[in-house]
């Protein structure tokens, strides 16, 4: 009798939490969802790219802002190979470790706005690779950062700024394929990714030439050149990828095409 009464309360506490577990779970999917649908709002939402595609002249001088991280060094090394004169905007000089005769190395950071002025002063083009791992509270070191880079473009006359977001935002949402929507995003980068759709909203509200370079997940792999880029790639459901190699190629094709102009392609392999 005292056996059969344990049993059926035994029975009612896994019912229990095996319903709450149920409760939770569905909590947490509708909370990935409303983050995603936040994301696709804040994000920018590109129309279908309208200009023709033509090769523009290259530009002469450019600014890196983010060379010594992954896709930063991939973008100095191959713009110093293609004649480029860089300067790069760094933090910590020592970090970048190359030394070429038509690189300038200025020490700043993208939060101070003086020293974002003079590393902007006489370039043609910005190509921006910012990013940070302070994924776990709310931060605005990329959209601020940003914000202070087009405030000097623009007071400078500086033409073009190609920056790297991450697919995930605006018209993009989803396309990091679920794993992503619905673990990495919600769990790990919530405030990155918001930070994010303000990085790109300030982007869109400038009068710069702009071009937003929207990745899959980064990988350190070898350049395969043949990415897939436009406002449609990307999956919503396996994790798409791309080596920081092939999207610094992509990024400084930007700089004389205008295929892509104030627009933002997402790109993956
Ligand atoms: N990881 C992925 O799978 C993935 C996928 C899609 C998109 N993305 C995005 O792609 C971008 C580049 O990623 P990554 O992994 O190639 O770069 P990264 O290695 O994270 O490098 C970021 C760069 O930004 C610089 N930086 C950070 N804060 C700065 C500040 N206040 N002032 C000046 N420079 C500052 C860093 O300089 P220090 O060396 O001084 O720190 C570093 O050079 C990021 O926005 C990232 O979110 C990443």
């Amino acid at each position: 009798m005292v056996r059969a009464r344990q049993a059926r309360r035994g029975g009612y506490r896994r019912i229990a939490w095996k319903g709450l577990r149920m409760k939770l779970l569905l909590l947490f999917i509708s909370y990935a969802i409303v983050l995603s649908v936040a994301l696709a709002r804040a994000g920018h939402r590109s129309r279908p790219a309208s200009s023709s595609g033509a090769a523009r002249l290259k530009p002469t001088r450019i600014l890196i802002v983010g060379a010594t991280g992954g896709t930063g060094r991939q973008l100095l090394r191959r713009a110093l190979e293609r004649g480029y004169e860089v300067t790069a905007l760094v933090r910590e000089p020592s970090r970048l470790q190359v030394d070429h005769p038509r690189l300038r190395v200025v020490r700043g950071d993208v939060l101070d706005r003086n020293s974002v002025e003079l590393a902007t002063r006489g370039q043609e083009a910005v190509l921006c690779a910012l990013g940070h791992r302070r994924y776990f509270y709310p931060s605005r070191i990329l959209s601020q950062g940003t914000r202070n880079i087009l405030r000097a473009m623009e007071a400078q006359g500086v033409p073009r700024l190609v920056c790297e977001t991450s697919m995930g935002i605006g018209d993009s949402a989803g396309r990091l394929g679920l794993y992503f929507t619905f673990f990495v995003i919600p769990v790990i980068l919530p405030f990155y990714f918001w930070d994010k759709t303000r990085q790109e909203r300030f982007i869109a509200g400038s009068s710069v030439e702009w071009v937003i370079a929207r990745p899959g997940v980064l990988t350190n792999g070898d350049e395969r050149g043949s990415s897939r880029h436009g406002r449609r790639v990307g999956s919503f459901l396996s994790t798409v990828r791309i080596s920081r190699a092939d999207v610094a190629e992509f990024m400084l094709a930007q700089l004389t095409s205008d295929a892509y102009l104030r627009s933002a392609p997402g790109v993956c392999w």
